[in-house]
């Protein structure tokens, strides 16, 4: 007989017991709720802090198995799509589900080219924020605004507005991006040129100085292209999860994603790459590896770049990346913080420290090394990854809206303060 696919749990309050389905591995949370020890009882929860064990919804986006150190989008392993494809063929994957058609493909090309201009007002708008704003700060900030520039994207069950505001953001988001770096350093803004590629447009938008036609170097192009590709979705990281629970409350897609790139700036989300740089930067040279790893194992500091909430094995895209740093740098010559970075994972791989916690190299150990020798100041390395995630975001956003199942997203809490007391004027305060 086939064993029953289901739970039994004996509750030793009061020796009853249930049982429970059990569904693609997983119980559901509120079949614990008839768990009670009196009528009145609201019910047995489940208790877990940042999610550490949580489906809180299913998904035909994105596999990772953390163990073995797989990633697909849509099925399709992430080595193939970075060998094979371009980001914005990706992009059309995860939005659609399928690859597209060679005239779905340059239909979707042809709309994100023409969608990337952005309303003066916003460009003037930019122009408000302080000589020395954060880029990352001035794109989450400037993504909120873009919904008062689209009153209509609040119909969020209109399918084809739906499918405009996708297009908008996944095109205007560079837009903003370049023109937040050229604010910080005081250059004219470069507007966009619709001959070029997704990523060779953006590196236009970025370093186009006084020559009439900026030519991308077609090795950069193609890096850049690829490292969008390794970054456009991650099922449900701590982005992602901004992206929908915000998402959850029906706020037009705009605030959404401003919400989700403010998750993505944190030092231990989007920020990490910026801090992969601080941190090798401050170690300095080679021989100071072995006092840093000192450090991270007494508490005193943190391995940047390393570790990681689903692998704990070498996170697939690190190992793309590292073969991309060398065609990278065959253009641009060898970044010396390489050499460093190479040292700490190999002294960071030996260790029993890390060994044992399962710690490998992530996607931002080495993506920010890349970064910087293209030419990328650190503080842009976030806003790099926000322009690539925007797709993630926005597929896992609207799968979640056309998720039957999904309502506003309200986690339950164990309330542990002072049961009720009475109110004591100032005057009679101790
Ligand atoms: N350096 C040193 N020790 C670490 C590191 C690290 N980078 N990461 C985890 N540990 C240790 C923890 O101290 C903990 O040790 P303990 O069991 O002795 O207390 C153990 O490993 C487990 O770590 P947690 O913090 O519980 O793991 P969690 O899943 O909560 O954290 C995270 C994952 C946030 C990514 C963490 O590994 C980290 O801070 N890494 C550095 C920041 C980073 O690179 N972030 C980028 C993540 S990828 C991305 O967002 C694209």
């Amino acid at each position: 007989m086939a064993p029953k696919e289901t739970l039994t749990i004996t509750d030793n309050r009061t020796g009853k017991t249930y049982e429970i389905p059990i569904t693609h591995g997983a119980i559901r949370a509120l079949d614990l709720r008839q768990i009670k020890v009196s009528e009145d009882d609201f019910g047995l929860m489940t208790y877990d802090p940042a999610f550490m064990n949580t489906a809180y919804c299913q998904s035909r986006i994105t596999f990772i198995d953390g163990e073995k150190g797989i990633l697909w989008y849509r099925g399709y392993p992430i080595e193939q799509l970075a060998e094979k494809s371009t980001y914005l063929e990706t992009a059309y994957l995860l939005l659609h589900g399928e690859l597209p058609t060679r005239s779905q493909y340059e239909e979707f090309v042809y709309i994100i080219t023409h969608h990337t201009m952005v309303h003066e007002n916003i460009r003037k708008f930019m122009d408000g924020f302080r000589y020395d704003a954060h880029p990352m700060g001035m794109l989450l900030g400037t993504v909120g605004a873009l919904s008062t520039f689209y009153p209509e994207a609040k119909n969020i069950f209109d399918p084809k507005i739906r499918e405009i505001q996708i297009h908008r953001l996944i095109a205007k988001i560079p837009t903003i991006a370049a023109f937040a770096y050229r604010h910080g350093i005081g250059m004219p803004y470069s507007y966009p040129d619709n001959d070029l590629s997704y990523t060779g447009n953006f590196l236009n938008m970025m370093f186009k100085m006084t020559e009439l036609k900026y030519r991308p170097n077609p090795v950069l192009e193609r890096a850049l292209d690829v490292l969008f590709i390794l970054h456009a979705d991650h099922e449900q990281n701590c982005s992602t999860n901004a992206m929908r629970t915000v998402g959850s409350s029906h706020v037009d897609p705009y605030s959404a994603v401003a919400a989700a790139i403010a998750a993505l700036y944190g030092p231990l989300h989007g920020g990490a790459n910026e801090e992969v740089l601080k941190m090798l930067t401050q170690i300095g040279s080679k021989n100071r590896v072995p006092e840093f790893i000192k450090l991270v194992k007494a508490g005193e500091s943190r391995l940047m770049g390393f570790g990681h909430r689903v692998y704990k094995s070498y996170d697939p895209r690190a190992k793309i990346i590292k073969k991309i740093a060398d065609e990278v740098f065959e253009v641009t010559g060898r970044n010396p913080l390489l050499d460093i970075a190479l040292e700490l994972e190999r002294i960071a791989l030996e260790d029993d420290y890390f060994v044992t916690r399962k710690l490998y190299p992530n996607v931002d150990f080495y993506s920010g090394i890349i970064y910087q020798a293209m030419g990328f100041p650190v503080d842009m390395f976030p806003v790099l990854f926000a322009i690539a995630r925007t797709v993630g975001w926005l597929a896992q956003w609207e799968e979640m809206l056309l998720d039957k199942e999904q309502k506003i997203s309200r986690p339950r809490q164990i309330y542990i303060g002072p049961q009720k007391r009475d109110y004591v004027p100032i005057a009679a305060r101790s």
